[in-house]
């Protein structure tokens, strides 16, 4: 019996300069470039296992378990499809002796480590594990970039967590959006004094989806406009510049001004769209004290906030403060640390020694 299988996880990325908003909703074309940083391996990640066998009747998935319906028209088919394009296109149509497992279904069994669709970016490390998971099993000489093109395909911010460390997904102008992929900005290597605390302030699953919140904002919201026009450009220019410098003080600041405008914009969709609850304010009053304080001793930031399409925090840090700010977190916020005692932490870079 043949078996061709293989299994690739992929990690979460949290961007720093948000994605919100599609100027292309079937190939997934952002309206304006983003930057993320994708966590360690070891904490929040997808896993995926897919099998290629000639008996299988039609292509099948399991998330955690269950079986997710592939739906004609659907992300997940347009992923799969376009993996058994580049099979047969890298690699059976250059060796005729290749196996033929571009013509054959697969069966993909995909694990996440965390709760899903929580404003912890599931789909990204999903569709990037998924991806990743058939490029292995496909054997494709391609790069990460390359699949970052399938992987957006599947949910935007996905295409980001091909790449570990700092990544840039550019928008591209292209609108066959072959120019619309993700980047290596630099190597968690380049900073790995840089951590990121992730407060589950709730994991329950989030009212609006990024899907349906993208293209009301797109549709409504005036401010929108003038983001992708007149801030994003400069800001992926000026985070790069931080990040290539190790500047925490200005990637702070970037990165608390363009969740602000993110959370901004979402409200001035019509309606308007709350992902943030009263928890996760008062921990940006929390972090907007604590580097009052560190900015009248030294002039320069400790910790920068960002959340994404739900109420959860995620904290960047330096090793060296991180500890610090856990403790200050848990000291504001013991109800919080009592019904989840194990999701306040380090999760990123090199976070066992935190
Ligand atoms: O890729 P999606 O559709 O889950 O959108 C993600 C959008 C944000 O997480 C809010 C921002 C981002 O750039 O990751």
């Amino acid at each position: 019996m043949s078996l061709y299988q293989a299994t690739a996880s992929a990690p979460v990325n949290i961007a720093c300069i948000k994605y919100w908003g599609k100027r292309d909703t079937k190939l997934i074309l952002p309206t304006n470039s983003s930057l993320s940083v994708t966590l360690d391996q070891d904490y929040l990640k997808s896993t995926t296992t897919s099998r290629a066998d000639p008996s299988f009747e039609k292509d099948q998935l399991w998330l955690n378990g269950s079986e997710d319906e592939i739906k004609p028209g659907s992300r997940l088919e347009t992923c799969i499809k376009e993996m058994k394009r580049l099979r047969k296109q890298e690699v059976e149509d250059k060796d005729p002796s290749a196996p033929k497992l571009s013509t054959m279904h697969v069966r993909i069994a995909s694990y996440n480590n965390f709760p899903t669709a929580a404003g912890l970016a599931s789909s990204a490390s999903g569709f990037a594990a998924l991806v990743s998971s058939l490029a292995a099993l496909y054997a494709l000489p391609v790069s990460p970039s390359t699949l970052s093109l399938i992987a957006r395909q599947g949910s935007g911010s996905a295409c980001r967590s091909l790449f570990g460390g700092f990544v840039a997904w550019e928008m591209g102008t292209k609108a066959d959006g072959s120019d619309s992929l993700a980047v290596e900005v630099a190597p968690q290597s380049h900073w790995p004094s840089l951590h990121a605390i992730i407060c589950v302030v709730n994991d329950a699953k989030k009212g609006t989806s990024s899907t349906s919140g993208m293209q009301r904002t797109v549709e409504t919201s005036p401010l929108l406009q003038h983001r992708i026009k007149h801030v994003v450009p400069q800001r992926m220019a000026d985070i790069s510049k931080a990040i290539l410098q190790r500047d925490f003080d200005s990637f702070a600041r970037i990165t608390m001004q363009d969740s602000n405008q993110f959370h901004a914009v979402a409200l001035d969709t019509d309606p308007p769209i709350f992902y943030m609850n009263d928890v996760s304010k008062a921990i940006v009053a929390l972090v907007t004290e604590y580097n009052r304080i560190a900015i009248e001793k030294t002039g320069k930031r400790k910790a920068a906030y960002t959340y994404d399409a739900g109420p959860n925090a995620v904290i960047y840090v330096e090793q060296e403060n991180a500890k610090e700010i856990v403790d200050m977190i848990l000291q504001y916020f013991p109800d919080a640390a009592a019904n989840f005692k194990d999701v306040f932490g380090l999760y990123a870079n090199d976070a066992k020694k935190g």
